[in-house]
């Protein structure tokens, strides 16, 4: 069984309210539909009701289960507006600033997730990354513990050979553009946290790459991944991490006894950090489009919950990314 499909059967053990800010946008309403028929969570639509109802009734989504806010009308914002300006006072946003933003659909879905009205949110099929990351830093803020947010995507390639039966973490991909080496050694630590607690990986074997394996070339964005090799060290010594790797160093065996010799790590890697963001995203993609590889993105080092679609999401895209939110949120 694939990754996703070991995720669905998790979210329907214990079934979680994830909210939905997008809420009158069509794949999202269709998503929400086959969301509550096939139980995988208890969804939550943001948004103007008549109008979801009437595009619901459109598109064939049956909404039978599926509560509606509207944050227009809805009466807990005012709730939410003050806790809202108690969060951010200090940042400088006005009574009446926090009043207006917790109208908008994206704000107030955050806010109810932050007061535990919902168990975590999906969104991003309309606004972009930045904006729905945006808010949910604020707002929501890292685990403790945890000094960034930052995201794994889960590659699932035809090439079972790599990592756990053809399952590799890639992070970040998503979120930090040019992170400092301690940033970059939290990532690798949160990367390994996700395919244990999401994807039931025994045991991580993380690998920070670079253009270098062990010295092979030295320039400082080698000795930032080396910085950050210790540093993540540091922070989680029973961790099996290995720095810095090439690519190919880091998932063939061959090539990693020969480059890294003695290595716990490489030519077995399973976890994948990769040293910016400008690498990570190009690289996902590349194994996205030119591997045929499977790839869904959650974010790591959250306090709660909330992951963020592509704006060229389809309904399947959003169906899997609301049932890994709701396996996140157990
Ligand atoms: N972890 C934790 N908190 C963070 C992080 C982080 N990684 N980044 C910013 N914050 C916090 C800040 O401390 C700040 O908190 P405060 O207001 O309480 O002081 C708040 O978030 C806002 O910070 P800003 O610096 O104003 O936000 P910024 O404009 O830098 O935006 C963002 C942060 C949105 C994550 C930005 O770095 C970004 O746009 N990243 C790239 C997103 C992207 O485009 N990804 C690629 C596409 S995704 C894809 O292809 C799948």
């Amino acid at each position: 069984m694939g990754i996703i499909d070991r995720i669905k059967q998790k979210a329907r053990q214990n079934l979680r309210k994830i909210v939905l800010p997008e809420g009158e946008e069509r794949r999202t309403i269709q998503a929400a539909a086959i969301v509550q028929a096939e139980r995988l969570a208890d969804v939550i639509l943001l948004g103007d009701e008549n109008v979801i109802r009437e595009r619901a009734a459109e598109y064939g989504a049956d909404l039978q289960g599926i509560d509606i806010i509207n944050p227009l009308t809805a009466e807990k914002a005012l709730t939410y507006a003050e806790q809202l300006y108690e969060l951010r006072k200090n940042k400088g946003i006005t009574p009446e600033k926090a009043g207006q933003m917790v109208r908008d659909p994206m704000y107030y879905g955050i806010m109810m997730v932050k007061q535990g009205d919902a168990d975590g949110l999906v969104s991003g099929a309309v606004h972009s990354t930045g904006d729905m990351l945006r808010p949910a830093l604020q707002i929501i803020k890292t685990k403790p513990g945890m000094k960034t947010v930052s995201s794994s995507f889960l590659i699932e390639s035809p090439n079972r050979a790599l990592g756990e039966d053809g399952l590799v973490l890639f992070a970040d991909c998503a979120v930090m553009p040019n992170p400092t080496a301690e940033e970059l050694a939290c990532i690798a630590v949160a990367a390994a946290d996700t395919a244990r607690t999401l994807c039931d990986i025994s045991e991580p074997r993380v690998a920070l790459l670079s253009f270098s394996t062990k010295g092979s070339a030295s320039h400082e964005l080698v000795t930032k991944v080396q910085q950050a090799t210790a540093i993540a060290h540091e922070m989680a010594p029973e961790l099996l991490l290995d720095g810095e790797l090439q690519l190919d160093a880091a998932v063939v065996p061959e090539i990693g006894q020969m480059k890294a010799p003695g290595s716990p790590v490489a030519g077995r890697a399973n976890v994948l950090v990769f040293p910016d963001l400008q690498a990570g995203n190009i690289g996902y993609k590349l194994v996205q489009r030119f591997g045929n590889a499977m790839a869904v993105a959650v974010l790591q080092g959250i306090a709660k919950p909330c992951n963020d679609l592509s704006r060229g999401c389809s309904v399947d895209d959003i169906v899997t990314t609301v049932a890994i939110t709701a396996a996140q949120a157990q």
